[in-house]
Order: C-alpha cells, then sequence, then structure tokens
C-alpha cells in the first residue's frame, strides 16, 4: 500500500520518537556512535532557511570530523509547524528555525512584535533588532520552556497574493487568507477587511486549491518552493512585514554535549547565520522574477499612495498589539529599529 504524506510524516515522527527513548540510539550515542542532531524545518530544501540548514550541518560534521551527525528534515516531513514546537521540547528533534510569528506561544507575545506592520524599512533595521539587546531578550525568555534561542536567520519583506487583484484595501474586505499563528498577523488581515485562516504552511496549497482560503500573505521565496503562485493569479508586492527566524535547540542536550563539541557547533552555526544573511534577499529577489516568468501570475507594486493606504489601515494593529505584548517591547523595538512612528 502507497505511503500518503501524512502516513508518512507519521512513521518519520514515530521512528524520531523512539530513537530519542533511546530504544534506537541515543542523542549522544554510545562509544564511537556519532549525537544526532536532528534539524526539522517546514520549507523546501531550495530555500535560504533549507540551504543555511545544510551548510550548518556540513560545518558541523567536517570539524567535528564525525562525531556529529546533522540530520536535516526539510518541508514538513517529520513535522508541521505546531508539532515540531512540541517535538523540540520533547526532545524528539534537537533544532529549528521556527518564524519568529511562531514562537509567540513559547515565549510569550513579544516574539510578536517582529510581525508588527511596517516595523522594519529594510534588512539592516532587522538585524540592528535581531543583534541587539531586544533579540538577546527575547531569545533569553525561550529558557523557562526548555528551549535556548541560539541565532536570528533572515528571510525577507512579505507579499500578498489571491485571485484578484490586491491594490486597494477594500480589495481584502469579505476574503480570507491563509496566515501564521500570531495574533499580530491575525489583526493586521481584520484591520484589512479580510478574515485570516491560521495554517501550518504546508497545508497552505491544499487550503487554496480547495478554496478553503482565497490568499495568502508570504516570501516570494515560500510562495515559489511551494507552488501555491500556480494556484493564485495575482501577486502584490508590499513589503508590509519580514519574515525572518530564531534557530532553537532543546536546552537539555544542548547543555548536556561535551563542551569542545558544543563550542564547534556555535561556530558552525555562526558561519550558516552570515550565510543565510548573504542569500536570503538573492534568493527572493529570483524567485519572485520566477513567479513573474512562470506567466501564471500577475506581479504588482503598490503605488506610495496605495501603499499609504495600507500603511493606514494596518496601524490599528499597534492599538491593540500592547494587550498582547507590552508597549515596552514595542516601543523597544521600534528604537532599535530606527523607527519613531509606526
Ligand atoms: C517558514 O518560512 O518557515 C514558514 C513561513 C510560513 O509559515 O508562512
Amino acid at each position: 500500500m502507497e505511503e500518503t504524506p501524512s502516513s508518512q510524516r507519521a512513521r518519520r515522527a514515530f521512528t524520531a520518537a523512539l530513537s530519542a527513548t533511546g530504544l534506537l540510539g541515543p542523542w549522544v550515542g554510545r562509544a564511537q556512535s556519532p549525537v544526532v542532531v536532528r534539524f526539522s524545518h517546514v520549507v523546501a530544501a531550495d530555500t535560504a532557511k533549507g540551504r543555511a540548514a545544510q551548510r550548518f550541518k556540513e560545518l558541523a560534521e567536517t570539524r567535528t570530523g564525525g562525531r556529529v551527525r546533522v540530520e536535516v528534515h526539510a518541508n514538513s516531513q517529520l513535522y508541521k509547524d505546531r508539532e515540531e514546537l512540541e517535538a523540540l521540547q520533547l526532545g524528539t528533534v534537537q533544532m529549528l528555525a521556527p518564524s519568529l510569528s511562531k514562537l509567540a506561544v513559547l515565549g510569550g507575545g513579544g516574539f510578536e512584535a517582529f510581525d508588527l506592520p511596517f516595523m522594519f524599512k529594510d534588512r539592516a533595521a532587522f538585524r540592528a533588532v535581531a543583534d541587539g539587546p531586544v533579540g538577546a531578550g527575547l531569545l533569553k525568555r525561550l529558557e523557562a520552556k526548555g528551549i535556548k534561542g541560539l541565532a536570528y536567520w533572515d528571510n525577507g519583506f512579505k507579499v500578498m497574493t489571491a485571485n484578484r487583484p490586491l491594490r486597494d484595501v477594500a480589495d481584502f474586505h469579505g476574503r480570507s487568507f491563509r496566515v501564521q499563528s500570531s495574533r499580530v498577523i491575525t489583526a493586521q488581515m481584520r484591520a484589512l477587511g479580510a478574515e485570516p485562516v491560521v495554517l501550518p504552511l504546508s497545508d497552505t496549497y491544499a487550503a487554496l486549491r480547495d478554496g478553503l482560503v482565497d490568499g495568502q500573505e508570504g516570501i516570494p521565496s515560500n510562495i515559489y518552493t511551494q507552488r501555491t503562485h500556480e494556484l493564485q493569479r495575482h501577486l502584490t508586492v508590499s513589503h508590509h512585514a519580514y519574515l525572518a527566524y530564531a534557530v532553537i535547540v532543546n536546552k537539555g542536550f544542548w547543555d548536556g554535549l561535551p563542551s569542545d563539541l558544543r563550542t564547534i557547533l556555535e561556530g558552525a552555526l555562526k558561519e550558516a547565520t552570515v550565510y543565510a544573511q548573504g542569500v536570503a534577499a538573492q534568493d527572493n529577489e529570483q524567485m519572485l522574477e520566477k513567479i513573474r516568468a512562470s506567466g501564471k501570475t500577475v506581479v504588482y507594486t503598490l503605488s506610495p499612495a496605495e501603499l499609504a493606504a495600507w500603511r493606514r489601515a494596518m496601524h490599528r494593529v499597534y492599538e491593540q498589539a500592547p494587550a498582547w505584548m507590552g508597549q515596552e517591547i514595542i516601543d523597544a523595538m521600534r528604537a532599535a529599529a530606527g523607527r519613531s512612528a509606526p
């Protein structure tokens, strides 16, 4: 009998869970056996995150002379969005790089501040936040949940897609959009007059195909590699928010590593982070060009007046957000990002 994607996922997850119990081999192996780091993520291998994960694997394995084996599981092969966070806490995977939006459930609302509309004017503004005290403070909050945050990885600015042009705010009215599990993104869609539907990335293609949702927001790289542009005739370049990741590990696993191995892995991750930074912008530009060239999707860039109208509509989110995360984190992020006003 042929396996379906969900039975494959269940089988892989079962094997991973069994392995974590020690029945198939513990994290830190017996004499001679390598330490296994299962690194799960939900996007295609051929994306900035997928390639950075692969780069980390290569560096880690080479530099430890085979004492560490990194198994990268891309494209939700092992777990979907929410499941992978639970799996990390249970220790059935050791490393993830979820979007910052998806970390809200673990770190209080603070990570959702990264989703605030128009928070970042460019990539440098995001890095200023991520590499400064605000970024470090948010990663620290994860420790209470048994998770250690090691790095922030870049991706890109978001666009919107639908089967109708999205130019005026009124174009959103009455339409449903797939979103990540973030109160800020949910509120942003409502501020535009649309209905947000929280779904894992891996379910988005089917949801668009089956008409469960009318549109989505995302980055060109994910839209192209998940092939969702094939189902959406219009894409609007709005750059209303930035998608980025945190590389996180199971804290017990990480703290339990021999310190020489941990140092090597930290060095490998540092290099993979620089690599991710270097490829993310180009990756999204190329994927947007591929979407355009596919002839399936019309790519439109908002005029300054249209963009200003989106911005005005989304401003409402800044009134709601303090209730979820506190005004302090919003002000601190805005100051670090060089934004005097939303
Ligand atoms: C990701 O890039 O990891 C997923 C983003 C999404 O769920 O839209």
